[in-house]
């Protein structure tokens, strides 16, 4: 990282995409905004192991390597820290991010995936001690996740900007997500079901009551054959507490994960 030190010297802005590879268009819509706002962009592949609460999923987690590369060089990225687990994490060293995330971490995917965010603070920490961006760029697609590194950036006073890109999706609505390639043909035409169930909330959110969107919405997914919702939730999309009724003062995030088949996806909607 000689090397980013040197171009920041000589007044060059790093911005930093970072991945767990099996890169998607969503990927490279950070890193195509990372490129157009700096000088440099980074982008990491690294499949994190201490953010999955589950080995099974984490042994799973697709990885194509040759292909992102291919994909990296088309986009125009200049640099891939692509580092092994050693790299990343020195035996005997305690990389934990002690801070309180407070309800970030008791609601949700936190409630879902134990230790999954704690997990995530230690390698976004890690990844930015050694890169130290100017621009960090994230996806809306994990909310919560983005929340979780905003309050930890704010509460150790890190240097550097955190951005926020849209979702981007497939044609018929579906999230991108890197799970997506773990689908089978049946599970991959139930699960646009989310992102419709979703919107349809959104179009209803002035006219019901919240309660009442969201078990329709739970109820029209868990009828849809392979779906099954773990959550469904009408936010506050600063705090993601619990919202029972639209208020104009404050913006809202409908948020859901549901299984199609044994896979686990998750979607939301910002309305400000
Ligand atoms: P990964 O799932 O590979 O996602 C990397 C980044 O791409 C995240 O910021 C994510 O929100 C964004 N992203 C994923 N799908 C997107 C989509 N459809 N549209 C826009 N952005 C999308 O999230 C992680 O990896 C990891 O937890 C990581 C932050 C790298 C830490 O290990």
């Amino acid at each position: 990282m000689a090397y980013l030190s040197a171009l920041k010297s000589e007044g060059k802005t790093i911005g930093f995409a970072p991945t767990m590879g099996a890169l998607h268009k969503g990927h490279l819509s950070l890193i195509e905004k990372a490129i157009a706002e700096n000088d440099v962009c980074v982008t990491s592949i690294f499949v994190n192991p201490v953010q999955f609460n589950d080995k099974k999923d984490l042994d799973s987690y697709p990885r194509t390597f040759e292909r992102d590369l291919t994909m990296l060089i088309d986009a125009g990225n200049h640099i891939l820290f692509y580092p092994d687990e050693q790299e990343m994490y020195t035996a005997g060293t305690d990389y934990s991010v002690n801070i309180n995330f407070g309800y970030l971490l008791q609601t949700m995917e936190a409630v879902f995936r134990k230790g999954h965010f704690e997990g995530v603070a230690v390698v976004v920490k890690r990844l930015l001690d050694i890169v130290q961006p100017h621009h960090l760029y994230m996806g809306q697609k994990d909310y919560q996740q983005l929340l979780v590194v905003k309050k930890m950036i704010e509460t150790l006073q890190m240097d550097v900007q955190l951005k926020m890109c849209e979702t981007i999706r497939e044609a018929n609505g579906l999230a991108m997500s890197s799970r997506n390639l773990l689908l089978s043909a049946e599970e991959k035409e139930a699960a646009q079901k989310i992102s419709s169930v979703l919107f349809e909330a959104k179009n209803k959110i002035n006219q019901h009551p919240f309660h009442k969107i969201r078990e329709e919405s739970i109820a029209e997914l868990n009828n849809y054959p392979l779906l099954k919702t773990e959550y469904f939730e009408i936010v506050d999309a600063d705090g993601l507490q619990p919202v029972e009724k639209a208020s104009s003062a404050n913006g809202l995030a409908i948020c859901a994960a549901v299984r199609a088949g044994s896979i686990r996806l998750i979607d939301n909607i910002i309305i400000s």
